[in-house]
């Protein structure tokens, strides 16, 4: 039987330890893999995000930044001060030879508080990192901690995982609780190369 490689074994992951170990041996290939099949949710979030922050300025956290790829569609997007954190340090290190994080720190989003302030980010991104066995929806609670009221927040993830419902039943309660405002799902490219489709979530602190 053929070895599984590394996009199918991420939706085996159980848990950030799984998550960690396979990051770690991903990271020397991962952009190669993920380039070579036209992965597309960096720059459709990247989009997102402009049609909400015209500060280029405004500080920006990449959550689950990896290798940088999402952090390289904000930078192409114009926005010269984001910062980045991921559970693997090999998919950090990646990400630090770009220089195009002012800040790159590691964290583990299930084990909260990560190394931030309250209210101290503009906007934040999370690309492709809610899904099985990595950023569980509960985080999301984390994610607002660190973002000041009005700021978005874009979340892009894929088809599978959106259809799976545990990430939109946590953004309806907090949409029913008063604590953000949702601003559209869009439906589109995720990763064409795997036939992959998915969604790009934009909503705001409340
Ligand atoms: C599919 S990659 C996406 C990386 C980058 N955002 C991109 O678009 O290429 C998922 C990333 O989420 C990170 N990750 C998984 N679980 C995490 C957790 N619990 N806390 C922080 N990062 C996590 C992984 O280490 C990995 O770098």
């Amino acid at each position: 039987m053929a070895e599984k490689n590394y996009f199918e074994i991420a939706y085996t992951l159980k848990n950030s330890d799984e998550a960690r170990e396979m990051y770690d041996r991903w990271a020397e290939v991962y952009d190669r893999d993920l380039t070579g099949n036209e992965y597309q949710q960096p720059v459709r979030c990247a989009e997102a995000l402009n049609a909400q922050l015209t500060d280029k300025n405004a500080k920006i956290l990449d959550v689950g930044c990896g290798t940088g790829l999402s952090g390289v569609a904000l930078h192409e997007a114009g926005y010269k001060n984001i910062e980045g954190c991921d559970l693997s340090t090999a998919m950090l290190e990646k990400a630090e030879a770009l220089n195009i994080y002012s800040r790159l720190f590691a964290c583990d989003l299930n084990t909260p508080p990560i190394d931030i302030k309250d209210s101290s980010c503009d906007a934040l991104t999370a690309v492709g990192v809610f899904s099985f066995g990595h950023i569980m929806p509960e985080a999301v609670d984390e994610l607002l901690r660190i973002v000041k009221p009005g700021s978005p927040l874009i979340i892009g993830l894929n088809d599978h995982y959106y259809q799976e419902g545990t990430l939109t039943a946590k953004l309806d309660r907090l949409v029913g609780s008063g604590k953000i405002e949702m601003i559209s799902h869009e439906h589109g490219e995720h990763i064409p190369g795997n036939d992959l489709l998915g969604w790009v979530i934009t909503f705001k602190k409340i």
